[in-house]
């Protein structure tokens, strides 16, 4: 199915499309002010009030030691290992999402197809299951530390919430693979960065042994990103293109 990302075509958002009606508009908005009392600085000021006044974003849950106390003790080391669990059930939660953001994807694949330089079906395959992979390796972590690893914890909520529009967009269905890709993109740039501070963070509390484990995950999501700007400029690049011609998006 052809469904170029960047189509010539009646778009009435900017100022150009009616100069007319829209020098009028701006005429109006210099005419008649907010009727609403305040400003941008009352705005802040209620903001830094609520700051204040609210609450934590979440709650870390104590680490259970039942049946694993040894174990889970030795890996513990004080109340920094609270920060661990909390970086560690973010990452979970985040992989796990990232395997659907590939499933998501692999739609968009069957629907238009690929092009030349673009990602193929075990590539996509591949790394899904890479994130998967990433996800049990994480709750592993977290079990041998006596967490839960399906608790939600107060940096996986920040991480889900700040990142919740990748899968609503490669979920929309006006959105192409070469599109799609763009979610990908931002997934992955999150995941190296997440992965490069979990690492730091497993070496300065002596959890050596994990800190080599996760040092091959990161070796995997540097070979996603990689893979995914390829993919995205040799897509974006082919769209350019007079004349370029390709199955999927770019045609
Ligand atoms: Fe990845």
């Amino acid at each position: 199915m052809e469904r170029k990302a960047s189509e010539m075509g009646m778009n009435r958002t900017g100022t150009m499309a009616h100069p007319v009606k829209s020098k009028e508009t701006i005429e109006g908005s210099e005419k008649y002010a907010p009727d609403i009392p305040g400003g941008a600085s009352v705005m802040a000021k209620a903001r830094q009030d609520f700051a204040r006044e609210a609450g934590n974003l979440g709650t870390v849950p104590p680490p259970n030691l039942k049946g694993m106390a040894k174990a889970a003790m030795a890996l513990l080391k004080g109340g920094r290992a609270t920060v661990f669990v909390d970086k560690l059930g973010q990452r979970a939660g985040f992989e796990r999402t990232g395997a659907r953001l590939y499933e998501l994807a692999l739609s968009k694949l069957d629907v238009f197809g690929t092009w030349e330089g673009g990602p193929s079906r075990e590539q996509l395959e591949k790394i899904r299951l890479d994130e998967l992979r990433h996800f049990a390796l994480v709750k592993r972590t977290l079990e041998k530390l006596g967490a839960d690893p399906t608790a939600l914890t107060p940096a996986a909520e920040l991480q889900a919430n700040l990142s919740e529009g990748v899968p609503r967009v490669m979920a929309d269905p006006h959105v192409n693979l070469l599109q799609s890709l763009e979610g990908l993109m931002t997934a992955e740039l999150v995941d190296n960065a997440s992965w490069e501070l979990l690492i730091e963070l497993a070496r300065e509390l002596g959890h050596t042994e994990i800190a080599e484990d996760f040092q091959r995950a990161l070796d995997a999501e540097q070979e996603h990103l990689a893979l995914v700007r390829a993919w995205l400029a040799a897509g974006t690049k082919l769209e350019a293109r007079v004349g370029g011609e390709a199955a999927g998006a770019p045609a």
